[in-house]
């Protein structure tokens, strides 16, 4: 299996900016706009990368398509990280690909700006051709993909049925609301290793950490109730699409245990068995 990476890495540091600890490993490589030039590496080169990373590469296996959703600070990034740690998977978090653009300026992240400030979804006219583009680098790239934040509407689960892109797994956290406004007004990231941090459930190892952590703006009780709001207006319209291979996971537990509940399923479903994951189906 390759471990890859696409813009996500790239983005330049913000305080809006989180991203997956392995990936922000490859920030220094890459500008936010590089990765649109990005060449294709041979999967040998990134067995190379993900070993030199301390990556478990588990070669051999078919490379997993897996989709993680869930309300805002669910914990997606957080899984995510521990995801992309053990299995070298291309993340690709539509937040943060957004983040990106705003960071960036361009036109794009000024208009997406206005939206997430409002806890609103950003059109499709700019989050669907982002999201595709670094699918498909995905997709060429190594084959494996995870896939966090996306898609959030039905017409973004069409979108990507229109292209042939369908997971095996989609992953989706149940948090009480009580516990998610908490944990997005606590959260904090590292802007220098890309790791996320709360000042309560997961505060930094170190007093140098703790000074330069940085807070997103959406961060707000106001404003994550905004985008709670949000989702639910849209989640049962995105389940209803992957009725099929949809598996709730609590997300309400240490974080180690959300992964070691996520690190089977994965396991199962590289092993083959994955006859059983449709079975919880909500
Ligand atoms: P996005 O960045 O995707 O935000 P989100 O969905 O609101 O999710 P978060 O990033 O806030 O949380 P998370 O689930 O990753 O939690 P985390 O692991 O950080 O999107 C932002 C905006 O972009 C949207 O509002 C929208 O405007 C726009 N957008 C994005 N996708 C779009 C799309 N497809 N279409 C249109 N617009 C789109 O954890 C949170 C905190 O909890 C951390 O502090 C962490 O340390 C802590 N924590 C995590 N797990 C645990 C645990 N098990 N126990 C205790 N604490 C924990």
């Amino acid at each position: 299996m390759a471990c890859s990476t696409v813009s996500v890495a790239s983005a330049p540091s913000s305080t809006l900016c989180k991203r997956s600890h392995s990936l922000s490993l490859f920030r220094r490589h890459r500008t936010h706009l590089q990765h649109k030039q990005t060449k294709k590496k041979s999967s040998n080169q990134s067995q190379k990368i993900c070993k030199n990373f301390g990556v478990q590469a588990l070669a051999g296996k078919e490379p997993l398509r897996i989709m993680i959703s869930g309300a805002p600070a669910s914990g997606k990034g957080t899984q995510c990280e521990l995801i992309v740690a053990k299995y070298g998977l291309t993340h690709i978090s539509a937040g943060d690909l957004l983040r990106a653009e705003v960071a960036a300026g361009t036109d794009a992240g000024n208009k997406a700006q206005e939206y997430m400030q409002e806890g609103k979804l950003v059109p499709n006219e700019i989050v669907v051709m982002m999201v595709k583009n670094a699918l498909l680098q995905a997709v060429d790239q190594s084959g494996g993909w995870l896939l966090d934040g996306y898609p959030r509407s039905l017409s973004q689960a069409e979108a990507l049925d229109a292209l042939g892109i369908r997971p095996q797994l989609f992953i989706l956290l149940d948090v009480p609301d009580e516990i998610l406004v908490q944990r997005s007004v606590g959260r904090r990231y590292d802007p220098v290793t890309g790791k996320i941090y709360h000042l309560m459930y997961a505060p930094p190892e170190t007093p140098e950490i703790a000074a330069r952590l940085t807070q997103r703006l959406d961060d707000t009780e106001e404003k994550v109730k905004l985008r709670l709001q949000t989702h639910e207006a849209n989640v049962a319209a995105v389940i209803g699409s992957y009725k099929d291979v949809i598996k709730h996971v609590d997300g309400n537990r240490p974080k180690a245990e959300v992964f070691a509940e996520i690190d089977k399923l994965l396991l199962e479903l590289q092993e083959g068995e994955t006859e059983e994951v449709g079975a919880t189906i909500a």
